[in-house]
């Protein structure tokens, strides 16, 4: 070997080294392990399955809902799935004073947050606009929107100086494209990704990441929290399709939570692969369905 292949050589060595210190470092930042995550609607659906995944990945998880009976059930599989802590306090996203209850309580658990996963939410409803009810805007505009700024607010103290800290908000397919019948909730939706944006530039030079994971048909209790408990007419939204579960959202929070600090995925869309588009699913017909998971 002459001098200059051995100079090659060492040349190699040194940015190979180099670069396992970056990406060691890199993952190092990233890692769940041991990291505070806060999750908003924790006591079913994405919420609940994304506790899991995260306490399974030895994050400390802290889960708010209305539903205490609800939440408490998810806390004990968090502590199953992983070794960090699962805890569960009494969260209504529509109550100033509930968020800030909550997040007090959060800050006796801990100074620092990793993630907030602004997740509570849903739809009441699919009237049109002509025929819609006060109480079912007024949900889905307290939650998808009021319930974000507020949550994001009381917690940005507690994101800031954490390396890598995300704020990941949960909107829809329906942010991006109307339906009859979906006024209220595709202009809450539509909210959701406004609100990502304008915090995307508020926070620009802190650190803070701030995405947004936008998913189309999942099976979970969405539409039965929809259609206001008729199971028979919730069930026909996936009826010879196969859609998304909130195993498949939860894993995808993980990635998305797990990426370098130096990464920020900014506006995630994920659908079924029978859902080309809001209006445009293909379905085999009823029977055909492969069960869902629904947690
Ligand atoms: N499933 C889908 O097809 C789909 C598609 C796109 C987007 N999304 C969005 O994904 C998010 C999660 O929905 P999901 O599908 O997992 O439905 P889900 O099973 O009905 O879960 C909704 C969660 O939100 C919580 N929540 C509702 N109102 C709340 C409030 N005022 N305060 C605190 N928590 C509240 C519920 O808990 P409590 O009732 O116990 O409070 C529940 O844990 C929602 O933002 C939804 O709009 C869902």
């Amino acid at each position: 070997m002459n001098v200059w292949e051995e100079n090659l050589r060492l040349a190699k060595a040194a940015w190979l080294a180099h670069s396992s210190r970056v990406l060691r470092k890199l993952s190092m930042q990233s890692s769940l392990k041991d990291q505070w995550v806060l999750i908003t609607g924790a006591s079913s659906g994405f919420g609940a399955a994304a506790a899991v995944a995260f306490a399974g990945q030895g994050a400390n998880v802290l889960l708010g809902a209305r539903r205490m009976d609800r939440l408490a059930t998810v806390a004990e599989a968090c502590r199953q799935a992983g070794n960090g802590q699962a805890l569960a306090c009494s969260l209504d996203v529509a109550s100033t004073p509930s968020v800030e209850a909550f997040v007090r309580w959060v800050r006796e658990q801990t100074p620092k947050l990793f993630l907030l996963v602004n997740n509570a939410g849903g739809a009441k409803g699919m009237e049109t606009v002509a025929e819609g009810r006060d109480e079912d805007w007024e949900f889905m505009l307290q939650t998808n929107v009021l319930g974000i700024l507020r949550m994001t607010r009381a917690c940005l103290p507690l994101l800031q100086g954490t390396p890598g800290s995300q704020i990941i908000s949960i909107g829809s397919i329906a942010s991006r494209t109307a339906y009859e019948g979906g006024a209220a909730y595709c202009a809450a939706k539509a909210g959701e990704l406004q609100i990502t944006h304008a915090l995307r530039l508020e926070l620009c030079g802190t650190g803070i990441r701030v995405a947004t994971l936008d998913p189309g048909f999942a099976e979970t209790e969405f539409s039965l929290v929809r259609f206001k408990g008729d199971a028979v007419r919730a069930q026909k939204v996936y009826d010879g399709m196969t859609p998304l579960s909130a195993q498949d959202i939860a894993e995808t929070l993980v990635w998305m939570a797990t990426r370098p600090a130096h990464v920020c995925i900014d506006e995630l869309v994920i659908k079924p692969t029978d859902q080309a588009a809001i209006h445009k699913v293909h379905r085999r017909g009823p029977g055909q369905r492969p069960a869902g998971k629904p947690f």
